[in-house]
């Protein structure tokens, strides 16, 4: 027998039993007579004891563990001298009476431990490595804890969870395919799916009303923190259903899961129109932590002579409550990262509501005192505070007090990961103007339903149509997406038509789900958390990386396993592909 516990488990209350323990070395100190080696697995740590006295070739041989060896212990537990209250199983040690070496480590390239001395980079290539530390497993615990709790909740509800398949043709998620030559079918590719949408429409077909998966999707695409090529979604279908049911359901899985994993009870979700979310946020995914919503200017500004404001579309600023305590150094870092590139601001515009009432801006030669107090007014300003003021290009400049809104927020320590903000954003556009291809395209997907009321602006003015559709967002992370989706073979159509299919390409990409439609498809819709981003965010991170066991790095590179990687000629051969080199 390997093992009678694990290394987390013993408590005062098995002091005297006998016990086998199988591990890896954390660390090892010599005391002379006394050789102490903490124990690790995936539970906890336990201390073992060996005594030089007591048996002397058992302590020599304990002294020669390396870190990270594997070894079984046998012995007795004992209540320890000097306790530690840090640890679970601080109270006791193990008096151990024989040592066995079941494998041994080389160094580990890093520390295993919390605060380790591995770069990301190494950290990646011996992922296994780090998934040891506590960290990373307690990470993989919380994603396994959400899918079981997901599971009990969707199977209460009476969905069914039905595995799609992976090796399919392009679906139409707004991202680049990963594709697959087949061998079988030389010069033709599978397309691995950007998420399993049209299947869950069949099944919707099919009459399975309540359809969920957790399911493994790929995008090719730009990677960030908060996404990776291959991911994982939280994917789900209903028929017989209107947007207010989806948001229903959903909301309350994710209070579930907030309650059974977290232990917090979550409000009822606010709801924001999505030109509100632009407004107000400039962002479709506001964080709602904190205030400083948008307040917009025009009003206030336009005509006294200060052509930065006069030749705006747009004056809009936020009110950074206790940003008076900002110096002119900070105010001057503030106008740097407006000006970067990524960016793109022209400058920034402040005003000071000092400590006795006075203002003091950055263009005092247009603005009189009495002008300020206009600005104070519309912001609601309180001494104190700081306004700061961008103007330009609407959507543009919207964008940029977004980004200068959450840069405040962080320096101010307003982003508190513990504190949990959902909100739904519904009523998005139908149809997003695409300024490079000079045409529509669909603001979700294709197969989003216009909102009826709406139906009449889309010959006339398509931009305007909104969509029945809906995000969850959850502190400024954009968690899922979804919509009520189109049933009616015309509908589909005319959709594929404004998006610039011409007949030939609808039929050859959807034809078989146009062709489903004719047999009677319900009205249905859905939704898909990002189920990595949930993890995240449970956990009061940002990269997701961080809870999926082996990610790609930044270069959509695995380090550890080196892929992606060439392949060898035979197997090109059989593929019927011929790479061409410069
Ligand atoms: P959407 O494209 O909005 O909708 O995706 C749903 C959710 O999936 C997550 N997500 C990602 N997570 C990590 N890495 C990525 N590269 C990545 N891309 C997306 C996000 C996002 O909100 N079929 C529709 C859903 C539907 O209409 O029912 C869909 O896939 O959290």
């Amino acid at each position: 027998m390997h093992r009678t516990h694990t290394c987390g488990e013993l408590r005062a209350g098995n002091i005297g039993q006998e016990v086998t323990l199988s591990g890896w070395v954390q660390r090892g100190r010599d005391l002379g007579g006394m050789t102490f080696i903490d124990l690790r697995d995936r539970y906890g740590i336990t201390q073992i004891a060996f005594n030089m006295e007591v048996n002397e070739s058992l302590c020599l041989k304990a002294r020669e563990l390396g870190r990270e060896f594997v070894i079984k212990v046998k012995g007795k537990v004992a209540e320890r001298e000097s306790k530690n209250k840090n640890m679970p199983t601080g109270d006791i040690e193990i008096i151990a009476s024989t040592l066995e070496i079941l494998n041994a480590a080389k160094t580990p390239p890093f520390t295993i431990e919390d605060k380790t001395d591995g770069g990301e980079e190494i950290r990646m290539k011996y992922r296994y490595l780090d998934l040891r530390r506590n960290k990373m497993r307690s990470n993989m615990e919380l994603r396994h804890r959400l899918s079981i709790e997901t599971r009990k909740f969707m199977d209460e509800q009476g969905f069914l969870e039905v595995e799609t398949p992976y090796l399919i043709k392009s679906t139409p998620e707004g991202a680049r395919d990963f594709v697959v030559p087949s061998r079988m079918n030389e010069g033709q590719f599978y397309a691995l799916p950007q998420s399993p949408q049209t299947f869950k429409q069949l099944l919707m077909v099919s009459g399975f009303d309540k359809y969920y998966q957790i399911v493994r999707c790929f995008r090719d695409e730009d990677l960030r923190a908060d996404r990776q090529p291959e991911f994982t979604q939280l994917d789900c279908e209903m028929a017989f259903v209107e947007q207010e049911d989806i948001l229903n359901v959903f909301e309350a899985l994710t209070r579930h899961l907030f309650r059974t994993v977290k232990g917090i009870e979550l409000e009822q979700f606010p709801r924001m129109e999505y030109a509100d979310a632009m407004r107000l946020y400039g962002s479709d995914k506001p964080d709602i932590r904190f205030g400083m919503q948008f307040v917009e200017l025009n009003e206030v500004v336009k005509g006294q002579g200060f052509g930065v404001f006069d030749n705006a579309e747009l004056v809009v600023g936020i009110n950074v409550k206790g940003g008076n305590e900002f110096t002119r150094k900070q105010i001057d870092a503030l106008t740097d990262f407006v000006k970067r590139p990524q960016i793109g601001a022209t400058g920034l515009i402040y005003c000071r509501h000092n400590e006795d009432g006075t203002f003091k801006s950055s263009v005092d030669k247009f603005f009189a005192e009495d002008k300020l107090a206009d600005w104070s007014s519309a912001f609601g300003s309180e001494s104190g505070d700081l306004m700061l003021v961008l103007a330009g290009q609407t959507d543009k400049v919207r964008k940029q007090l977004n980004e200068l809104r959450l840069h405040v927020a962080d320096l101010q320590g307003l982003m508190n990961p513990n504190e949990f903000a959902p909100l739904w954003v519904v009523n998005f556009p139908l149809l997003e103007w695409d300024e490079e291809t000079n045409r529509f395209h669909a603001m979700h997907h294709p197969f989003t339903s216009a909102k009826p009321e709406d139906l009449h602006l889309m010959e006339t003015d398509p931009g305007k149509v909104r969509a029945n559709a809906y995000d969850m967002v959850i502190n400024g992370t954009e968690l899922g997406g979804g919509s009520i989706r189109i049933h009616d073979k015309q509908q589909q159509k005319r959709m594929f038509d404004l998006l610039g299919f011409t007949e030939e390409e609808a039929k050859n990409q959807f034809g078989f789900l146009m062709d489903a439609f004719e047999f009677g498809a319900p009205p249905h819709g859905g939704i898909a958390f990002g189920f990595d981003r949930l993890s995240a965010i449970f956990g009061g991170q940002k990269d997701i990386r961080d809870f999926i066991a082996f990610p790609k790095n930044n270069a959509g590179r695995d380090m550890m396993i080196d892929s992606p990687s060439v392949i060898d000629k035979a197997q090109l051969d059989e593929l019927g592909i011929r790479i061409i080199h410069d």
